[in-house]
């Protein structure tokens, strides 16, 4: 299996402090991944390395075989490569066009309408992507008058739309109620356990939020990796209550993880 992200001791340095820290890291075809970490653990800013938005300052980044910085390598050919769902995205996206133009502007590369006759063909594709994540009846509404829940399924069919190999997602449960929540979570296993869907990086703080047929986890803290691997060898309330600084318990109830910290004494 090739090489979907490879990071060769990757820092990002920023006014002399490092926010990633000699991070080697490599997703391989095929694989989905959850990076958990607490706030300021520089999760966002390997997501923004992974998505060719960010350079390293030391290291080396390979993103689907390209190079990060390399000779050949044309960042305008590899980003239309990569899906990327987060807040970051959200805020450049017009409030006043609607869902569906906001699916549909993604096949163009670009935020904005500019004119009104699409393809037909990717008319078909942003309504199958919209629905597979259950926004079949808002197709009309405004992107500024969604919920929480609603505008992030709607970046994450977005993020489908120019059939990426790989799928970056930020935090996509945060904010979310818990029927939310339980919601992304049930259509994000669909999509982890997909053998079509493109490979999957998922942010998290949260345990409760890996959806079953995630299978590696990356758990990072200051920047430095502490543990990278299968889902069931790394994630132990050992590796948890280093990577979040407390005493956890995680636990597996049926296909799903849930943590909690243990009571003082
Ligand atoms: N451009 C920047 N310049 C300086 N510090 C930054 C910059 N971007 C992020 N940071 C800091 O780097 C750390 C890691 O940030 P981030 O990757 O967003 O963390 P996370 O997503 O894990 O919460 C944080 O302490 C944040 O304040
Ligand atoms: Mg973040």
């Amino acid at each position: 299996m090739s090489d979907v992200l490879e990071l060769v001791d990757v820092s990002v340095v920023r006014d002399g402090r490092a926010l990633v820290d000699e991070v080697s890291w490599s997703v391989k075809e095929g694989e989905r991944w959850v990076i958990l970490g607490p706030n300021g653990a520089g999760k966002t800013t390997l997501l923004n390395i992974a998505s060719s938005y960010l350079f390293p300052t030391k290291g080396s980044a390979t993103i689907l075989g390209e190079p990060l910085g390399g000779v050949g390598t044309d960042v305008f050919e590899l980003r239309p490569r990569i899906g990327m769902a987060g807040i970051a995205m959200a805020e450049k996206l017009p409030k006043g066009q609607t869902v569906l133009q906001t699916v549909l502007t993604a096949a163009y590369g670009m935020t904005a309408t500019w004119h009104e006759d699409y393809d037909p063909v990717d008319e078909q594709r942003a309504k199958a992507f919209l629905d597979r994540l259950g926004m079949n009846d808002y197709l009309d509404r405004k992107f500024g008058t969604l919920s929480e829940g609603e505008r992030k399924r709607t970046l994450i069919a977005r993020a489908m739309m120019t059939d990426p190999e790989l799928l970056l997602l930020d935090e996509p449960a945060a904010g979310l109620d818990l029927g939310g929540r339980e919601d992304l979570v049930r259509r994000l296993g669909r999509l982890a356990r997909d053998p079509y869907a493109p490979s999957m990086i998922m942010v998290t703080h949260h345990v409760e939020e890996i959806a079953p047929g995630f299978t590696h986890v990356l758990m990072i803290r200051q920047g430095k990796v502490l543990a990278a691997g299968p889902v069931e060898m790394e994630l132990t309330s050992r590796n948890l209550s280093l990577c979040f600084g407390l005493p956890l318990v995680v636990e597996r109830v049926g296909d799903r993880w849930t943590a909690q910290g243990l009571p003082l004494k």
